[in-house]
């Protein structure tokens, strides 16, 4: 049933989507790096913030179990739902963070200016890096949870998301650049 995978993969992607937007809305401040150089350029550089990082990882979480929460009311309406056990809660959300923030130290390595558009990077990123840390934190849950056609639409629908919230967000002044 390629409608309730959809719907699964829609539900395992908000707490990984979460992070990064909430990140763009809260951050500010210092940078995470604080200036430090390597090699003749910065090492994460001014959009990667403590204040982002941070509130990114706890709203993703509060997402997480809220899903959790609201569950069991919408299971009888949309079909079987993904319960977030309490490792996962917090993996996803801080995975997602990490991999923004593994992107960008690459972005740095390569020259890449802040905000510089780095396609297939730049949409996946966090997406990676929320699979991988789950996949060390709680691989069980992950093998049993993302089937392959729920990995397939993940793969899809990110950029296609991603791109959708960075316009919006671009147009509301909250970014600088559409991507
Ligand atoms: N942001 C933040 N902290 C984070 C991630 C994002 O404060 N950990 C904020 C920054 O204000 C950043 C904005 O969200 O400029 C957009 O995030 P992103 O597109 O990931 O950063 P860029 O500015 O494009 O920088 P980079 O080239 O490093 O991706
Ligand atoms: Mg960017």
């Amino acid at each position: 049933m390629w409608m309730a995978e959809l719907l699964i993969t829609m539900w395992l992607l908000l707490p990984t989507y979460i992070p990064n937007n909430v990140a763009v809305i809260v951050g500010g401040g210092p940078p995470l790096d604080r200036g430090l150089m390597l090699r003749g350029r910065r090492l994460l550089g001014d959009g990667k913030t403590a204040r982002g990082a941070l509130g990114g990882a706890v709203a993703g979480t509060v997402v997480a179990v809220g899903l959790n929460a609201l569950r069991p009311a919408l299971e009888p309406l949309m079909g079987p739902l993904p319960q977030f056990p309490p490792l996962v809660t917090v993996a996803l959300p801080v995975g997602a963070i990490m991999g923004d923030i593994m992107g960008s130290f690459l972005k740095r390595r390569g020259g890449f200016a802040r905000g510089a558009a780095i396609p297939v990077l730049d949409q996946l990123d966090f997406l990676i890096g929320a699979t991988v840390l789950t996949l060390i934190l709680a691989p069980g849950w992950l093998f049993r949870t993302v089937t392959p056609t729920v990995a397939l639409f993940a793969i899809v629908l990110t950029p296609l998301l991603h791109r959708i919230a960075n316009i919006v967000a671009f147009r509301l002044g909250l970014k600088q650049e559409p991507h």
